[in-house]
């Protein structure tokens, strides 16, 4: 049987190749392997994201399909990189395009992270692009200035996140009589609950995952103790990464590690979320993006039921920006499917169908009441928030730092961490190198 399918498989091969021409094709299955080969006559898009798990996967097949809707002609190729936050796409991007072999479209963040794709000459200005699909007034200010270079757009989004959210298991709280509804009052009072969460038997009041979970908790500590306005400075040069005021984010940062599991340092964010997503009162806390209601979802699992959802304390009105945004790169084999990738997840359409299974918002504002109503009622809040919030850049996800900042960033933050989260100077020391990149 092995043999015969062997012998199936390497028919099909040599068929495929022959369609092909046997020729330049980068892969001929979908990066999951299970994608059937396909006679494309050069119609084939190539598109890599990170969505290849979970609700990611799930909210870029609702694209796909208006995608496949709205081009009959195009065969999507899903060339999705498996790791969350990019961690390991970014890796591979950066290779093939200094090797000149860029894929058709890639996901990357509207804000700084694209700023060395920028200057390599990687990108095609798709400026002419928002004119062309009439994009112009769709997409808010915050998020227009945050995508334009120079006068220039390099990028399309598809959907906005917030990521300063902590994500509350009730029955962990009842051990410790805390009332999962009312967020504490800042850090001090947060770190207080989690010393009350421990005595009352919860091992671990707060998970965190890999690396990059733990910027993003950091960067969460560091809004906390800075205020949105020193936030910002950090990027802008009037607040010093070596400042008596990192220090005490850094201290907080420090204190919250004690109380986390190191055995989830290495997990993407799903695994370490499992218990909260789970409410099995094993750990009280975790601060993740608004991807994770889709996997709240999927666990059948009710906002303000079996989970609660605060701005982490001390973030009360502050919206920790992030969006996902598709490039059109230089040298891309099929421009034409890139484009017309652009236009679905721009479309009215495509950022309804994607963002209603996300869980992150669309990145237009200018959906009618009907179309709004379709999303959760956590996503119509964090639309309303992301209106009224004072909005700041995600360093963990790509808005506010270069790729290089933000990887240096998680080496330091890993270093620390894996050291046992006391070494505060080292990291500070460090993070001050990594703001230079
Ligand atoms: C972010 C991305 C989100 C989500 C998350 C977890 O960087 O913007 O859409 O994919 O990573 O993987």
């Amino acid at each position: 049987m092995r043999r015969i399918v062997a012998v199936l498989g390497a028919v099909a091969l040599t068929a495929s190749l022959a369609a092909c021409g046997g020729g330049d094709k980068k892969t001929d299955t979908g990066a999951d392997g299970t994608t059937p080969p396909a006679d494309d006559g050069g119609k084939k898009v190539g598109v890599v994201t990170w969505w290849s798990a979970g609700s990611e996967k799930d909210g870029l097949a609702a694209l796909e399909n208006v995608f496949k809707e709205q081009n009959p002609d195009i065969t999507f190729e899903n060339q999705a990189v498996s790791g969350g936050s990019g961690s390991n796409a970014k890796q591979k991007l950066q290779t093939d395009l200094a090797a000149k072999n860029p894929p058709d479209t890639y996901q990357a963040h509207a804000g700084a992270e694209l700023s060395s794709d920028i200057e390599a000459g990687y990108l095609e200005d798709v400026s002419n692009l928002y004119d062309e699909f009439n994009l112009r007034n769709a997409f808010p200010a915050t998020l227009l200035d945050r995508l334009t270079v120079d006068g220039k757009i390099y990028s399309v989004p598809s959907n906005v996140h917030r990521g300063n959210v902590v994500w509350v298991s009730p029955a962990a709280l009842e051990k410790a009589g805390l009332d999962p509804k009312t967020p504490p009052a800042n850090l001090d009072a947060w770190i207080a609950d989690m010393e009350k969460l421990k005595a009352a038997g919860v091992e671990y009041p707060i998970t965190v995952g890999a690396d990059w979970t733990q910027l993003q908790l950091l960067e969460t500590v560091l809004i906390s103790d800075l205020g949105a306005e020193g936030y910002n400075g950090l990027f802008s040069g009037t607040t010093q990464w070596d400042s008596a005021d990192v220090t005490k984010a850094l201290e907080h940062f420090s204190k919250i590690m004690s109380f986390t599991d190191p055995g989830l340092y290495q997990e993407d964010w799903e695994p370490a979320m499992k218990s909260i997503i789970n409410n099995d009162g094993k750990v009280a806390y975790n601060v993740m993006g608004d991807w994770a209601p889709a996997a709240f979802k999927a666990a059948e699992k009710k906002w303000s039921q079996d989970f609660y959802t605060w701005p982490v304390p001390g973030n009360e009105g502050v919206f920790d920006f992030l969006a996902d945004s598709f490039t059109l790169p230089v040298g891309a084999k099929n421009i034409d499917g890139a484009k017309a990738w652009l236009k679905t997840i721009s479309s009215v359409e495509g950022q309804i169908a994607f963002n209603v299974i996300k869980g992150s918002i669309p990145a237009r504002s200018d959906l009618t009441p009907e179309q709004i109503a379709e999303f959760s009622e956590y996503q119509q809040d964090a639309m309303k928030s992301f209106g009224n919030d004072t909005i700041v850049s995600s360093i963990a996800h790509g808005a506010a730092v270069s790729i290089a900042s933000s990887e240096a960033m998680k080496q330091a933050i890993s270093k620390f961490t894996s050291g046992g989260a006391t070494d505060i100077a080292t990291l500070q020391k460090e993070l001050v190198d990594a703001a230079t990149k």
